[in-house]
């Protein structure tokens, strides 16, 4: 520990701040005002945030030394003056700056109130006198020295991801003088505040999470401490403890129960019985219009006719390098029956053969049953990143043809990011990201991400794999409904089997009609000895490696439903 003034300016030190804080282990500790007399100080203050902007003395008055001013260090980075100048002058210039992030603790200044949404405050460091420090720079950069306000931005960012009565309970708490532990970013994107920060060398902090410390009355071990440094203990930071929670509510796991109402709703597909079980379960689902159940309120979802789909191979993490991992577990949720189905395909199927290989008697029986569902125009299958997951399956088993050709299928994010186009809101990446980002924008829960690198060949397989798993595929439809609400859209066309549906918010809209798509998957044997046609065909087919390795080739298309099926691809001669 350095105690003092390291890399202070007034001390002359030989090391620099910077070479310090680059040292591994080393941090910014703030550091409280020594209160030596606040006449003196507040003199101190009014010409430093004068002189504020023109660099440092390195050879301060020998009275100044004498008494330093130890202000609360800020603790982050700063953005750098000349760029921001530049950028504030040259209005033309695009922006190289990027936010970044900082956790700061200090007390609020007074709250301004600036709208419903939007509330500000200056944020002072600990230890200072309130009054001392209205309209100047109480802060100093451990980055270069000099001297800077903060204002903390309540804004819309914290509002949205909070919603109004959070929001509002928030602001309740809110008062002056407290004691807060932020973290923010800077706003270098903002020209205004940039301009702040050029002309006033205030940093304007956008708020993304805060909570409310507390003097922790239980610690002492002040015995240590002279006694002219103990006056203002309260003051110290590492006399408080949180109060409240941070602002993010960290999201409980989702579980089957939050999903169908119930946590029996797994089936496991391994045996000709399990088959015949699904088989017959679904069949009136899958050839006849979708007539929700009446008694769940979940039933009131207009899109009831969804599949969810997932599947699950060894993670390369539990596997050799460079062996080839086949889809071992297809997840198949009827949303309408509230089941997910867990096809047991490593027990059940043999992988990786070639695509004109003969079935045996248990792949014949899997690809019929899979068959109806897989080929009808009327139900849609969903997923995040269906394709992907649908392509692997296909090449995981090239012979059974009730994998390689999929219509109608609808990509969760690729959904989800039209529709919130359509609402105009901001970070639609960040919140298609994943399907756990997704859980959480849409449903406030998590998804706990534990068995995704879990030995998904054991058999039995555990409890929480089969949970995990068949969440996985579940989620998918209720996502997908949550975001069609969000816009108005409905589901058309939905009861015939020769058509596929149309998401629309009114009648004719074409808005959506790109979101539903027709997937079709070809595979290629080719040994290491392909002719220059072959290589010259594969090249022109776009036939990518689902597994790597040199012998099978698969050329996956798709087509927006409604627009005409494109020719089967093939490897021969055509003019
Ligand atoms: C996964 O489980 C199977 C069956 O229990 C076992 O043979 C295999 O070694 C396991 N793999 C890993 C990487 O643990
Ligand atoms: C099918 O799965 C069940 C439940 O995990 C298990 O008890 C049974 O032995 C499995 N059957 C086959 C043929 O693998
Ligand atoms: C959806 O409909 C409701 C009620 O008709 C309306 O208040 C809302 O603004 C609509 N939302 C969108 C995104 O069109
Ligand atoms: C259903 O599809 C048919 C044929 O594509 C179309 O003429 C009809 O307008 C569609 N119905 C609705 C409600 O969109």
């Amino acid at each position: 520990m350095i105690v003092g003034s390291a890399g202070h300016p007034y001390w002359q030190c030989l090391v620099l701040c910077d070479a310090l804080l680059s040292l591994p282990n080393v941090h910014v500790a703030d550091i409280c005002g020594i209160q030596q007399g606040h006449d003196s100080n507040e003199k101190l203050i009014q010409k430093e945030a004068r002189t504020a902007g023109t660099p440092t003395s390195l050879t301060p008055n020998p009275s100044e030394i004498a008494k330093p001013l130890l202000p609360g260090f800020f603790p982050g980075d700063i953005p750098p003056i000349n760029i921001a100048k530049l950028l504030v002058k040259e209005r033309s210039l695009s922006n190289p700056l990027l936010p970044t992030a900082v956790k700061v603790t200090g007390s609020l200044g007074s709250l301004e109130k600036k709208t419903k949404k939007l509330v500000t405050t200056h944020l002072l460091p600990l230890g200072v006198d309130r009054k001392a420090y209205v309209d100047s720079l109480p802060w100093q950069s451990s980055s270069d020295g000099k001297r800077l306000s903060v204002k903390l931005i309540f804004g819309r960012a914290l509002f949205q991801r909070l919603g109004k009565s959070q929001w509002d309970a928030i602001l309740e708490c809110l008062e002056s003088g407290q004691v807060v532990e932020v973290i923010a970013q800077t706003r270098v994107i903002d020209r205004e505040s940039l301009c702040k920060w050029v002309e006033n060398r205030c940093l304007e902090l956008e708020v993304r999470e805060f909570r409310i410390l507390t003097l922790d009355q239980s610690s002492d071990g002040n015995d240590d401490v002279p006694a002219q440094l103990r006056t203002d203990t309260a003051q110290m930071p590492f006399k408080h403890k949180p109060k409240s929670e941070w602002t993010t509510p960290q999201f409980a796991p989702i579980t089957m129960e939050d999903i169908f109402g119930a946590s029996n709703r797994i089936e496991f597909v391994n045996s000709t019985e399990s088959i015949q079980s699904f088989v017959t379960a679904t069949a009136g689902s899958i050839s006849s219009p979708a007539e929700p159940s009446s008694d769940d309120h979940r039933s009131s979802f207009p899109a009831s006719h969804l599949v969810g789909i997932d599947c699950e191979w060894q993670p390369n993490q539990l596997s050799a390098r460079g062996e080839k991992q086949p889809v071992l577990l297809l997840q198949i949720s009827m949303h309408t029956l509230q089941k997910v189905y867990l096809f047991d395909l490593q027990t059940m199927l043999r992988p990786l053969l070639p695509p004109d290989e003969s079935m045996n008697e248990m792949e014949s029986y899997v690809s019929q049953a899979l068959l109806k569902l897989f080929r009808s125009k009327k139900i849609i299958k969903v997923g995040y990143q269906a394709s992907s997951d649908l392509m692997r399956v296909a090449a995981s088993y090239p012979h059974l043809p009730c994998f390689q050709e999929v219509p109608s299928v609808l990509e969760v994010d690729s959904f989800v990011k039209r529709t919130l186009q359509i609402k105009k809101q901001k970070k639609s990446r960040a919140i298609t990201m994943s399907l756990a980002k997704l859980t959480a924008h849409y449903l406030q829960k998590s998804i706990s991400k534990e068995c995704q690198v879990s030995n998904w060949s054991a058999r039995p397989l555990g409890q929480n794999q089969l949970e995990y798993a068949a969440i996985d595929a579940a989620i998918g439809p209720v996502l997908v409904e949550n975001a069609m609400e969000s816009i108005n859209a409905t589901m058309v066309n939905v009861t015939s089997n020769e058509i596929s549906p149309k998401v629309e918010r009114w009648e004719g809209d074409d808005g959506m009609s790109k979101v539903i798509c027709n997937w079709r998957f070809t595979h290629f044997q080719c040994g290491g000895g392909r002719s220059e046609h072959e290589k010259y065909k594969l090249d022109k087919l776009k036939a990518g490696q689902v597994f790597g390795g040199d012998s099978s080739w698969t050329v996956s298309q798709n087509w927006i439903v409604g627009k005409p099926e494109p020719p089967v691809p093939s490897l021969l001669s055509s003019s």
